[in-house]
C-alpha cells in the first residue's frame, strides 16, 4: 500500500529534478521560463553561473532594485531575449555592459532609471525591437537608435 502512494511521489520527484534546469542566476533571483531577481532589494546586477551552454530565458527582470552602476559585460552568461532594468537609480551605463547580448536582445525596458545620456552602443543590440526610455532625464538619442527603431520607442 505505501508503495503504491510512494511511486507517484517518487515519479514527481525524479521529474521535477530532471526538467530542473539550474538558474543562472543565484538568489533571490529564482528561476522559471525567465529570471526572476525583480523588486528583491539587489544593489548590482547578479554575475551569471559559467556554463559552457547557457540555457536560453525569456527575460530577466531586474525592475524595481536599487542598481545604480551596470559595469562593463554586466550581462555576460545570460541568454535572454528581454531585460527589464526599469525602475533602477541607474546613473552609471558602461559603453559595453550589453555586450553579449546583440544578436538576442529584442527588447530594453529602461523606464524610470535616472539616465540622462543612451550609449551609443545601445546600436549594437542589432535585434532590439523595443526601447523603453519613459520618465528619464534623457535629451536625446542617438541617430541610429531612433532610426532603427522607430515606432516602437516608448519616450
Ligand atoms: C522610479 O524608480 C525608483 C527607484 O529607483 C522608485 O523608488 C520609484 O518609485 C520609481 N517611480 C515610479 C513612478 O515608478
Amino acid at each position: 500500500m505505501l508503495s503504491v502512494l510512494l511511486l507517484p511521489l517518487l515519479f514527481h520527484a525524479c521529474h521535477g529534478f530532471l526538467v530542473d534546469t539550474p538558474c543562472p542566476a543565484p538568489a533571490p533571483c529564482q528561476c522559471d521560463s525567465s529570471i526572476h531577481c525583480e523588486r528583491r532589494h539587489v544593489i548590482s546586477v547578479p554575475a551569471a553561473a559559467t556554463s559552457t551552454s547557457p540555457k536560453t530565458f525569456y527575460a530577466l527582470y531586474l525592475n524595481g532594485n536599487s542598481i545604480k552602476i551596470i559595469p562593463k559585460e554586466a550581462f555576460k552568461g545570460y541568454k535572454i531575449s528581454r531585460l527589464d532594468l526599469s525602475h533602477n537609480p541607474v546613473t552609471s551605463l558602461d559603453p559595453e555592459a550589453f555586450s553579449g547580448l546583440e544578436d538576442s536582445l529584442l527588447e530594453l525596458d529602461l523606464e524610470n532609471t535616472s539616465l540622462d545620456f543612451m550609449p551609443d552602443s545601445l546600436a549594437t543590440l542589432t535585434s532590439l525591437r523595443r526601447l523603453n526610455v519613459k520618465n528619464n532625464p534623457i535629451k536625446s538619442l542617438p541617430a541610429d537608435i531612433m532610426a532603427a527603431l522607430g515606432g516602437s520607442l516608448l519616450r
